[in-house]
């Protein structure tokens, strides 16, 4: 049995059909069961907070296998432990593509999570993806249906290949059922690098309306980012992060996806062709 943390999340929700078509039998480790009551009864349930250890232990009994969301170093460690008591072979990590260079401080955090796992004796598949292309609802689909405009600190340069999270799933799905994946980290980007001008350009053409990017200074990003309540820390992470980018530090394409799976990662356009009515006022 595999168990999906995050299963709420991003990438979560797109791995479980995955599993499901492939016959796998899966638990879900979830805060509040009711987010998952769409989920087809064959689907466990296991209601658990990864801050909480006491949680885990229910939660990982005769599970075999873990995708494994976290936040925090903490989690992965209460996870490792009830892991390893209850015998589990097998973690595939969601990690980040600044996990390759660990230079800022997203990245040495998964770094850092990533060698625990390492050393704790599982097989482990890490997934590092670059920018999800759905960041850009999360980010700008507000401004775009209010103002006509993208208000981002992301620089004039700085590219980025951005992935659709159905594909970071696809590959996890594929480290979760296949022989061959013990071992590996894999990069997974788009194929097709964009500055964020760029980006915003594309969901306009495909909209057929005009949409202004501005690029605006870090530390009104910042300010807004605070005021909103968001973490300290969690802000001047991210805050390094768009600095990164701007100093093109994540322009990076592999071809991963493509060789793991066989066919080549959607198009940025494709995608937004897909998702318009998230920009529609
Ligand atoms: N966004 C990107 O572009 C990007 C790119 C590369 C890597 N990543 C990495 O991807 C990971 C996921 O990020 P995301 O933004 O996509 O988040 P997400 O998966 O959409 O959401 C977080 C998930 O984790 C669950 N969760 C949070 N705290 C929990 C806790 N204490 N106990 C149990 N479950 C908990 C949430 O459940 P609830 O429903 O209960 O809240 C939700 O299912 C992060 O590690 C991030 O660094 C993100």
């Amino acid at each position: 049995m595999i168990l999906i943390t995050g299963a709420t999340g991003n990438i979560g929700r797109e791995l479980i059909p995955l599993l499901l078509e492939s016959g796998q039998s899966i638990r879900v480790l979830v805060r509040d069961e009711s987010k998952v009551a769409y989920l087809d009864a064959c689907v466990e349930r296991a209601v658990g907070d990864l801050d909480k250890p006491e949680t885990l232990v229910a939660a990982v009994k005769g599970i075999e296998q873990i995708f494994l969301v976290t936040y925090e170093t903490r989690q992965d460690v209460n996870v490792i432990e009830a892991a390893k008591k209850a015998g589990v072979r097998q973690i595939v990590k969601l990690s980040t593509l600044e996990a390759t260079e660990h230079k800022i401080k997203v990245g040495k955090w998964h770094y850092e999570r990533e060698e625990l796992i390492r050393a704790a004796g599982f097989d482990w598949t890490f997934l590092r993806p670059g920018m999800f292309m759905s960041n850009s609802i999360q980010w700008w689909a507000d401004s775009i249906k209010k103002q006509g405009s993208v208000f981002f600190p992301g620089g004039k340069k700085g590219k980025v290949a951005p992935i659709d999270l159905r594909e970071v799933a696809e590959v996890a799905a594929l480290a979760l059922t296949q022989a061959g994946h013990s071992g590996q980290a894999y990069t997974l980007t788009g194929s097709e690098l964009f500055t964020i001008g760029e980006m915003v350009q594309v969901i306009s053409q495909v909209f057929g309306k005009p949409i202004q990017y501005v690029n605006i200074p870090p530390i009104a990003a910042k300010l807004f980012m605070l005021k909103s309540g968001m973490d300290k820390a969690l802000v001047n992470a991210l805050m390094e992060m768009l600095a990164s980018l701007r100093k093109n530090e994540g322009a990076i394409v592999t071809d991963t996806f493509q060789s793991l799976t066989g066919h080549p990662p959607r198009t940025f356009e494709a995608w937004c062709r897909e998702h318009m009515e998230a920009f529609r006022a």
